[in-house]
Parts: structure tokens; sequence; C-alpha cells
């Protein structure tokens, strides 16, 4: 595809919304639909989820993978915004999927929740975004923080809607490696076949230009003057929730680290005991949503919800009462 077609397509709009429709090649979407289903086949009995299915090329990708090793197309819901590539997709599919003209990011939970989720999502940053939709989303989606973009969200509620969380099939374009490195570009796999697709938009990216070289804008902003302060650091997934103390506050934490500043400094020690609390342990399990093989998320929006008794951060107090960790702390 051309630069400029590409642009224009992404530049497509329906109604408020900044569809962000980008084509995906016959040849990529047969690569991610093999890495999908790479482990776990699919059966007429699974459930598949086409977001933003545009006119529908995971749909042919899956029903290829099916023809070509005699398997069930599984039970499969498309959705999208755009009415004329929802019609184009119904032309060529409509006996496969469900297809439904509907929006992705608003409340989806009636739609169950399915064995794989696959697509290829919007690129829309948020400067394209207008002020009612960042209202909104900033108020569904932990991811929508700072500055983020339409195919992260996609990417939050992907995962809302899959059954046993992140491993069971949903498709994650990630450039890092697992020492957290970012690996040559030959060897970038599938993100890399994604990245040369949205190229003129990830370098459009840059915010100012010096010396002829581009810099570019952080993604996010972290609030460093919380982050670099004295916190408690977790994981956001894990099968035993730990809570370490950066006490000096010199650790800059990960995407994947979360860390809870004390509204008081002098709560601290207190705070990271009651977390690491046997009592807080069994809140985690009975409250924290499972993701795969019984691992929690340890949400944000969740995690606030924590009971933090009075006398765990003073003196024991005759009446007890109580507060919440949001309550106590910034995170
Ligand atoms: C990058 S395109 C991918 C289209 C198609 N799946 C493909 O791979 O060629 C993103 C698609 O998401 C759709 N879309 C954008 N925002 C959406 C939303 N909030 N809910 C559902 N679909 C949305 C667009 O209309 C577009 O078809």
């Amino acid at each position: 595809m051309s630069a400029t077609r590409e642009r224009d397509s992404v530049a497509h709009r329906s109604g408020e919304q900044m569809t962000g429709h980008v084509p995906t090649p016959p040849t990529l979407a047969d690569r991610i639909v093999e890495t999908l289903f790479d482990g776990r086949e699919p059966s007429g009995s699974d459930r598949i989820l086409f977001p933003g299915v545009g006119t529908g090329p995971f749909v042919t990708a899956v029903r290829r993978y099916c023809e070509s090793r005699d398997r069930s197309f599984p039970d499969a819901v498309g959705l999208d915004t755009d009415p004329e590539l929802l019609a184009a997709a119904r032309d060529a599919h409509a006996e496969y999927v469900d297809l439904r003209e509907r929006d992705f990011l608003g409340d989806c939970s009636d739609l169950g929740t399915f064995d794989y989720v696959v697509g290829n999502p919007p690129y829309v940053p948020i400067e394209r975004l207008s002020e009612g939709e960042k209202t909104r989303y900033r108020r569904r989606f932990e991811t929508a923080s700072g500055r983020f973009d339409l195919f992260v969200l996609f990417f939050e509620q992907a995962l809302d809607r899959l059954n046993d969380g992140p491993d069971s099939g949903d498709v994650f374009v990630c450039p890092y490696d697992e020492d957290g490195r970012l690996p040559p570009e030959p060897e970038l796999g599938v993100f890399g076949d994604w990245a040369s697709l949205r190229r003129d938009r990830l370098e459009d990216r840059s915010c100012v230009e010096k010396n002829d070289r581009p810099w570019y804008g952080w993604h996010e902003n972290p609030p460093m003057e919380d982050v670099l302060r004295p916190k408690i650091l977790c994981q956001d997934i894990t099968d035993d929730p730990t809570f370490w103390l950066d006490a000096d506050g010199d650790v800059l934490p990960r995407h994947s680290v979360y860390y809870i500043v004390p509204e008081d400094p002098d709560d601290l020690d207190a705070l990271h005991d009651h977390l690491n609390s046997p009592e807080a342990h069994a809140w985690f399990e009975a409250n924290c949503q499972r993701a795969a093989n019984g691992y929690l998320r340890l949400q944000s929006r969740v995690v606030k919800k924590l009971p933090v008794p009075d006398d765990v951060v003073g003196e024991p107090v005759d009446d007890p009462h109580q507060t919440t960790l949001g309550e106590r702390t910034h995170m």
C-alpha cells in the first residue's frame, strides 16, 4: 500500500468516531492466524471474536486455516462501527460470522467470553479523539491514562472478553524480547510486519525536528514527581501477590510493574506490611479477576478498594474503622 493511500484510510471518519481503518494484507492475516492457533487448534464449539472486523481479512484467514486443515469454523462474532465495511464483510462472510454494527469500546459484556480474539486494532492517537471520547474512555479503561491510543484500549477490551485471560489465544504484537530489549529489525517477526504496515503513522509521532533529526515524544507521560518517591511495587499479573518496598524512591517501574505511593510517607512501612499480610492476600484472592492458569490481575481499580483498618497505620483504636488503600495512596 502506498504511503498516501495508507494516510487516507487512517483518516477515515465514521460519524464522530475516528475508525483508523487500515486493511490487513492477506499474508500477514494468515501469519497472525497461524500464531493464534499454534498449539491450540480451533473446533466448531470454540468461540472467536473479530473486533474491528472491517471487510473481514481475518475471517478469510481463519476460513483458509480451517479449510486447509479440515477443522470446523468456530462460532464467530464480528464487530465494526463502519456500516460500509460491514456490508462488504456480510457479502463475503455472512454464513460464517454474526456481523454486528457495534462499538467494541462500549459495554460488550452481553457478548459473553471467547476462546480467541483476533484483529488488527485501529491505530488512532489521542490527538484525533474528541473530548467526549477521551472522557468516556478514561472512565472505562485502565489503560486510558496519559497519552493513549485506541489500539491499547482494544487490547484491554480484548483481554476482558477472553475466557481464560491473556494466554488463551489472543494475538499480541510485542516488539520486546524476554529481556526487555528491542531485537534487530529482521527478528521482529509479526510485530515487524505490523509496524511496517503503520510505518507512516509511527514516524508521524515525532514531536520535534532538531538538527535534521526527529525526537520522539514519550507515548505516555509518567508522573515523574510521583514515581521517583518512596513507594511500594507489585506485578500487574501474578500467582502470588507480593509487594516490594522502594524505600529510597529511586526505582523507575516498567510498564508491567505497579507502584503505590502513600499520601503520608510515614505510612510506607505499615502499608507495605499490610499489603503482604495474610488478610490482604485473602482479600486479593477473593476480589481480583483471574487471568490464565489462576493468576490474579492486580488491577488498580480493584486494589484501591483493599480495606485498610485504622490501626494498621496508627495506634490501635477503640472503635475500629477502616478506609481503603485508594484513600491512603496514589497508584
Ligand atoms: C486497522 S482496521 C482493521 C480492519 C480489518 N480487521 C483488517 O484487518 O483489515 C481497524 C478497524 O476497526 C474498526 N473500528 C474502529 N473503531 C472501532 C470501534 N470502536 N468498535 C469497532 N470497530 C472499530 C474500523 O472501522 C476498522 O475497520
